[in-house]
């Protein structure tokens, strides 16, 4: 089968950073699907996995995004038929979803959106599964709208994850402010239902405080810098808040203001799961079945903007150094294998 593999870490303007590779197909086992790939989505991690391999390693294949069919199924398999059209992230454990089949656990598949084409499904599962975890799995909010007219603040707000954040906490009735610096992610920000907007270059809190907010129930930072805005989380949580993160720090922070005021700290990432066969982790199959459904029934956007093909080596690497500008809106997606 096609794939685009890397054996070490290179700058992605390097020809040989992603190379076009022929590998076996595999064949699925117990709970696996193995999925025809039809589009792929790329994501920081392919970034950042692709920079921390090991020298001279074997072909290994990135990327953990997918929309596709199912091809054949383990002998344990019960939640999908072949032939079902599928989307998913994956477990970064394993090979990932840039080869034409791929091998996935069913519980951390969904069905795919009917509405959407397998290039606009594609955009959708990785984000979704992270800020979903994020606010209703780590932050505890209610998404039925209990918790609705409470106060969230998204850093990083036209990013991947933050574009189909504003959309779930919209929908859960929160009142949403996002951060964004550009003209560009400003308007992209409110057209996703952000009733506010700040820019994330200037101080947080006087611009907060100047639009009546002086502090948030939550905080989601979704961008990929927790240690510069983690003073402000601290000044702008509330009492008994919670704030989550998605990457983590690498300078010591202080958890005082936090303390001082009950507020919760949590982290998420969304390969747990997956990674550690946590016994919940068939929720993955759930969430993304319920964001297929909101997605059909047009209260979820899709958030893709850019789309490439085909899925080859030259291709994967524009869409890397495109995610590398940190300029990106929404989601770029690659598809078909010439
Ligand atoms: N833990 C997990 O499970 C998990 C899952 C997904 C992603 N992540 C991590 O989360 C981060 C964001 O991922 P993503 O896919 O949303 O990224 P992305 O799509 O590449 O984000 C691009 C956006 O980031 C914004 N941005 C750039 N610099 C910023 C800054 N200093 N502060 C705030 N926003 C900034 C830009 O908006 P402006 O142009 O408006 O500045 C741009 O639109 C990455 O580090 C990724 O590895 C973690």
């Amino acid at each position: 089968m096609k794939a685009v593999a890397l054996t070490r870490p290179l700058p992605i303007a390097d020809p040989q950073s992603l190379v076009d590779v022929e590998l076996p197909k595999p064949s699925p086992k117990g709970r696996d699907l193995l999925v025809k790939v039809e589009a792929v989505s790329v994501n920081p991690v392919d970034t950042k996995r692709r920079m921390a391999e090991k020298t001279d390693a074997a072909p290994k294949v990135i990327g953990w995004d997918a929309a596709g069919t199912v091809a054949a199924v383990g002998e344990q398999v019960s939640l999908f038929s072949v032939g079902d059209d599928v989307y998913y992230a994956g477990d970064v454990g394993r090979p990932g979803s840039n080869s034409e089949f791929q091998l996935v656990d069913e519980r951390i598949v969904g069905r795919k959106p009917k509405t959407l084409d397998f290039v606009k499904a594609a955009a959708m599962p990785l984000t979704s599964i992270t800020a979903w975890e994020a606010f209703f799995d780590r932050m505890k909010i209610d998404r039925g709208g209990k918790d609705g007219g409470k106060r969230l603040l998204v850093i990083g707000g036209a990013g991947g994850v933050g574009s189909i954040g504003i959309q779930l906490a919209r929908l859960a009735g929160l009142t949403v402010v996002a951060t964004a610096s550009r003209n560009d992610t400003v308007q992209w920000v409110k057209g996703l239902g952000a009733q506010h907007v700040i820019n994330h270059r200037e101080p947080l809190k006087p611009q907060a405080e100047a639009l009546g907010f002086k502090d948030f129930d939550y905080i989601a930072n979704f961008s990929g810098d927790l240690d510069s805005y983690w003073p402000a989380m601290s000044e702008l949580i509330a009492p008994q808040g919670y704030a989550v993160a998605i990457v983590g720090n690498t300078k010591p922070m202080s958890l005082d203001a936090f303390r001082m005021k009950s507020a919760s700290f949590c982290w998420e990432f969304m390969f747990t799961r997956p990674r550690f066969q946590t016994a919940d982790m068939i929720e993955q199959h759930r969430l993304l079945n319920q964001v297929a459904d909101w997605l059909d029934a047009g209260k979820l956007k899709c958030t893709l903007t850019e789309a490439m093909s085909p899925i080859n080596a030259a291709n994967l690497r524009k869409a890397h150094a495109k995610l590398e500008s940190g300029t990106m809106i929404g989601k770029l997606v690659l598809s078909g294998w010439a």
